[in-house]
Formats: structure tokens, C-alpha cells, sequence
């Protein structure tokens, strides 16, 4: 599956919570898209210490994800668990930048 979005539809240093569509609204898969320094990434969205969404964390300055919920962090690129209580690194998605838009690949 491939999500498409506009680059404009994400703010630098922010990230949200989107689908890829697979025809039926049932079988959207989320996925966590973020602009980082005006650089476009894709992650698993839920934490894996307790499964808790990470669109409400926060994007650090040096390229980690913080969880909002007992602080663990991710790295942005390559979703790798920077510090606990997560232990499993984060899935990542494949992203082509186009000029206006971005594709992500599940
Ligand atoms: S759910 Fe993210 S650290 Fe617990």
C-alpha cells in the first residue's frame, strides 16, 4: 500500500497520525508520519512499551521521538528505542520525498 501526502499538510517538527488505505475504511493501518527539520519519516504509531499513541509526544531537537506517556524514546530514522521502558524499536516505513508530496510505503 501507498499513503500519499502533501508536504504542507505537516508542519516541521510535528508529526501526525494518518492510514494507508486498502479500500475499505476497516482495513486502514495507521502510521505516524513526521516532518523533522523539513525532512519526512514514517513509523510504527503506537509506543511499544505499552502500545499508547506517540502523535501527542514530542520531537526533539537532535532527531528522537519522546512518548508522552512514560518517556520512552525513539529514534526519528531509524525508530531504534533510544531509552525505556520500550524495548522493541519502532517499525519504519519507506518514504520518497517528490517535490510537493510524499510517498510512504507500507
Ligand atoms: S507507552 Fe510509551 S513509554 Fe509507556
Amino acid at each position: 500500500m501507498i499513503l500519499k501526502i502533501k508536504k504542507n499538510d505537516i508542519p516541521p517538527n510535528s508529526m501526525v497520525e494518518m492510514y494507508f488505505q486498502n479500500g475499505k475504511p476497516w482495513e486502514r493501518k495507521p502510521v505516524l508520519v513526521v516532518n523533522y527539520k523539513g525532512k519526512f519519516f514514517a513509523l510504527e504509531p503506537f509506543c511499544t512499551h505499552d502500545g499508547l499513541s506517540l502523535e501527542d509526544g514530542f520531537i526533539t531537537d537532535d532527531g528522537k521521538i519522546v512518548c508522552p506517556w512514560h518517556g520512552s524514546v525513539f529514534d526519528i530514522q531509524t525508530g531504534k528505542v533510544v531509552d525505556g521502558p520500550a524495548k522493541r524499536d519502532l517499525k519504519v516505513y519507506k518514504v520518497i520525498e517528490k517535490e510537493k508530496e510524499v510517498e510512504i510505503y507500507e
